[in-house]
């Protein structure tokens, strides 16, 4: 694998020419990995379902690195500028209305009148972007269905030869998605949890989360029921594993075989986020060393950073289509 560890480094300029080319880069960001392209290239973001080998074309998000790029995609409410200034940049995607005007590919918006934006913090992920001068439509870097990455090993590992070129910024650092919310008129709905906790949305915006219409919910990934799944079975909220099992704890615990991983012995949700998947993809393959048949997953609060990890654990326990 290709490591990438300077802005100045001349791999980091090969890594911005083969995204200007119409190439795949998987990019860090403080989330998980990205499976970056051009976003404004229709060829190099239909690559990008193909390479994840996604069943349909679901709208991507675009990666900015200044206020000055969201605004030429989308138009920016006051109540949008509220959330900007309180979590960008950072682990917050915004679906805001699209600019007719944007040359951002419609296959990014799915042919949809709105766009999602994050701008990440990410130094390597924002430095990219300046560099390209364009917005990067990035989905996880994994293939569809499976555990996002969040180390360039589990790039490498999920996606192979398909992707052009891995930037390796270490591991990420809060280990979910981004916060999806949908900003329309004077209301911001929740359209996925993530590494932003919806108290401090409520904060920021100084009022409750709306629920989501139906209709703002285009089917995608990261909602279809299953999803983020290990390829053994996972049971959910279980003290302990039974014979045979691995099991992923969460606080103190006594349950400590052989095959136990602990997301955060001291019960912190932002240290259980930031193992959740890498921990979910090393018991799957000791499952697979060792014959065992499932993961049992010690219950999470649904406080904070909980919500997101109770989100990503109950779809991938979900049975599968
Ligand atoms: O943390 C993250 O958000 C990561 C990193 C790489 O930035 N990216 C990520 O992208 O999770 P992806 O493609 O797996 O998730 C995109 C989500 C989908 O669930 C999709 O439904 C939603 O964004 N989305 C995109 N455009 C939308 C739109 N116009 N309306 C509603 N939802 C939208
Ligand atoms: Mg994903």
């Amino acid at each position: 694998m290709r490591v990438m560890i300077s802005t100045r480094s001349k791999e980091f300029t090969a890594a911005s020419d083969i995204i200007l080319r119409g190439g795949l880069v998987a990019l860090p960001t403080e989330t998980v990995y990205g499976l970056a392209a051009d976003a404004t290239n229709d060829r190099a973001v239909a690559r990008i379902f193909e390479a994840k080998g996604r069943p349909q074309f679901n709208p991507l998000i675009i990666h900015v690195a200044s206020m000055d790029m969201v605004a030429q995609h989308a138009i920016i409410s006051p109540l949008a500028q509220k959330l900007a200034d309180a979590f960008w940049p950072g682990p917050l995607t915004m679906v805001l209305p699209r600019r007719a005007e944007s040359p951002v590919s419609l296959l990014v918006s799915a042919g949809l009148d709105t766009i999602a934006v994050r701008m990440p913090k990410h130094e390597l992920a924002r430095d990219l972007i300046k560099k390209v001068g364009r917005p990067l439509a990035a989905p996880s870097a994994n293939r569809s269905g499976s555990i996002s990455p969040t180390t360039a090993d589990h790039v490498k590992t999920s996606l192979g030869d398909k992707v052009d070129f891995i930037l390796d910024g270490g591991p990420c650092s809060i280990g979910l998605e981004s916060t999806i919310v949908l900003v329309a008129g004077k209301s911001v709905s929740l359209l996925r949890p993530g590494g932003i906790d919806r108290t401090a949305i409520e904060k920021a915006i100084g009022k409750p989360l709306v629920a989501p219409q139906q209709a703002d919910m285009p089917l995608a990934p990261g909602m279809l029921k299953s999803h983020y799944a290990p390829r053994v079975e996972l049971r959910l909220n279980q003290s302990a594993p039974k014979d045979g099992e691995a099991f992923l704890g969460f606080g103190p615990t006594n349950a400590n075989g052989p095959y136990a991983l602990n997301l955060s012995e001291s019960g912190d949700l932002n240290e259980a986020a930031a193992n959740l998947f890498a921990y979910l993809r090393q018991l799957d393959a000791l499952c697979a060393e060792h014959g065992l048949s499932a993961i049992a997953a010690a219950p999470i609060p649904v406080t904070g950073l909980g919500e997101a990890i109770n989100d990503r654990l109950s779809r991938a326990a979900a049975p599968r289509e």
